[in-house]
């Protein structure tokens, strides 16, 4: 699995790095704007906590492929290696097209179907960003699309991973896991709850409590 964290904000990106085997950082617009300053700064600041050995992505803006690829190119220009998002419009795919064919790393965004996803792939994205939430949120099934996407990729052996998106809870990145899928990008709040368990704690808290009364309180195996 490749683990991606869902946030631009830069405490909660230090302690992943920390934490977690983390590949990457995804951003949007959404999540830029929450940071209320400007988006170089933003982005010089994670690839600094970051490093050059995990993934950046972020997303451009503009109404027209030629407006994305002149943001792809000032993205790239603020870091070199950046993966730059765009969403699966008829616009957002013919950018795709030039941006590839300017050697950019692309993530397709905004996918709500597998035909958006299997189009974005053959236009060259890398990863391929279904909204998995917002599926659910409308009684679709965001697993089942995104497991649809991960199919469509092997049917026609492109070069490309689902990166499943937009999650809510645990069950949804676990029923995407199970699914097969290659890679997710997931929020702070919701990364932090992959690994919670009320019996964990306990179960460490009562090793703690049988080996101090024993060998003294705050002692380990050293
Ligand atoms: C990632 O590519 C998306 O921008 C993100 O996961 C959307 O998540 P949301 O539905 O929680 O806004």
């Amino acid at each position: 699995m490749i683990y991606m964290l869902d946030t631009a904000d830069i405490n909660a990106i230090k302690k992943a790095v920390d934490l977690y085997p983390l590949a990457g950082v995804t951003t949007n617009p959404s999540i830029i704007a929450k940071e209320n300053r400007p988006l170089k700064a933003i982005l010089l600041d994670i690839r600094e906590v970051i490093g050059q050995e995990r993934m950046l992505h972020a997303q451009v803006m503009g109404k027209d492929a030629e407006t994305m690829l002149k943001e792809a190119q000032a993205l790239r220009a603020i870091d070199p290696d950046i993966i730059v998002k765009v969403p699966v419009t008829p616009q957002g795919i013919k950018a795709m097209k030039l941006i590839h064919a300017e050697g950019i790393r692309i993530t397709a965004t905004a996918i709500l179907t597998p035909q958006q996803a299997l189009m974005a792939a053959v236009a060259g994205a890398e990863f391929l960003a279904p909204y998995v939430n917002r599926l659910d949120n409308i009684c679709g099934d965001g697993v089942a699309v995104a497991a649809e996407m991960a199919q469509l990729i092997e049917n026609y052996n492109l070069d490309a991973k689902v990166l499943g998106a937009s999650f809510k809870n645990v069950q949804q990145v676990h029923q995407l896991a199970l699914s097969g899928i290659q890679s997710v990008t997931i929020a702070p709040e919701v990364f932090d709850l992959l690994l919670v368990h009320p019996l964990t704690d306990s179960g460490v808290a009562g090793f703690v409590s049988d080996w101090e009364g024993v060998y003294g309180e705050g002692t380990n195996v050293l």
